[in-house]
């Protein structure tokens, strides 16, 4: 039979989204059944079933969507006997890799992911940082205004506007590779 895996995640500006569907994809081609869910829109009923869980959440003022939180905080039990792996989308990363300030990336990884597993008694597969998507069309009056400067950096770094008021710090193979990594760990 298929191996089962279950891939919860929670968005604010989409990133997350887009980059759980294209991990769905890479499960899907290695022959994995797997279910995605939207957990800011979609409720969990039982995670039984599944060989594995995924989650994740796009990351706002070093804070996960609280929906993702709660899923972790209300399967904690569950989770803790299961094979399960956790993913941020993070714009900062990719900033953090452009100044070479490893310091300040090491201590993001362990605020983003090791502390929120530990929290939760979790010991996941494994924990990743993947980039994620700063759309100034969809931020708020006052996050825009605080997001600003930022759009200098960002380009410092590199990144181009994807469409105006869009950037994407997203490596798609980096993705990709995790997610091949993960079917082979179901
Ligand atoms: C107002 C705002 C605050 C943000 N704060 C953080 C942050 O604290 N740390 C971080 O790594 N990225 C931060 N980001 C970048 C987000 O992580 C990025 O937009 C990501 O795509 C969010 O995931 P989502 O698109 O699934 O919501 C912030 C973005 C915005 C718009």
């Amino acid at each position: 039979m298929a191996k089962k895996v279950l891939i919860v995640y929670g968005t604010r500006y989409g990133a997350t989204e887009s980059t759980s569907e294209e991990i769905a994809k890479v499960l899907r081609d290695a022959g994995i059944d797997t279910t995605l869910i939207n957990i800011g829109r979609e409720k969990v009923k039982d995670v039984s079933a599944y060989d594995m869980v995924i989650v994740g959440s796009g990351m706002r003022m070093g804070k996960w969507t609280g929906a993702a939180e709660d899923f972790l905080k209300k399967y904690k039990k569950e989770l803790s006997q299961k094979k399960m792996a956790i993913f941020v989308s993070s714009a900062a990363e990719a900033l953090m890799k452009y100044d070479k300030n490893n310091e300040e990336l090491e201590k993001i990884k362990k605020q983003y992911l090791e502390d929120k597993a530990a929290q939760n008694g979790l010991n996941p597969i494994s924990m990743v940082i993947f980039g994620g998507v700063w759309d100034y069309n969809k931020m708020s009056f006052i996050f825009r205004k605080t997001m600003s400067p930022f759009k200098i950096k960002i380009e410092e770094a590199g990144f181009k506007e994807v469409s105006p008021g869009l950037y994407d710090t997203r490596d798609w193979d980096v993705i990709r590779n995790w997610a091949k990594e993960i079917a082979a760990k179901v």
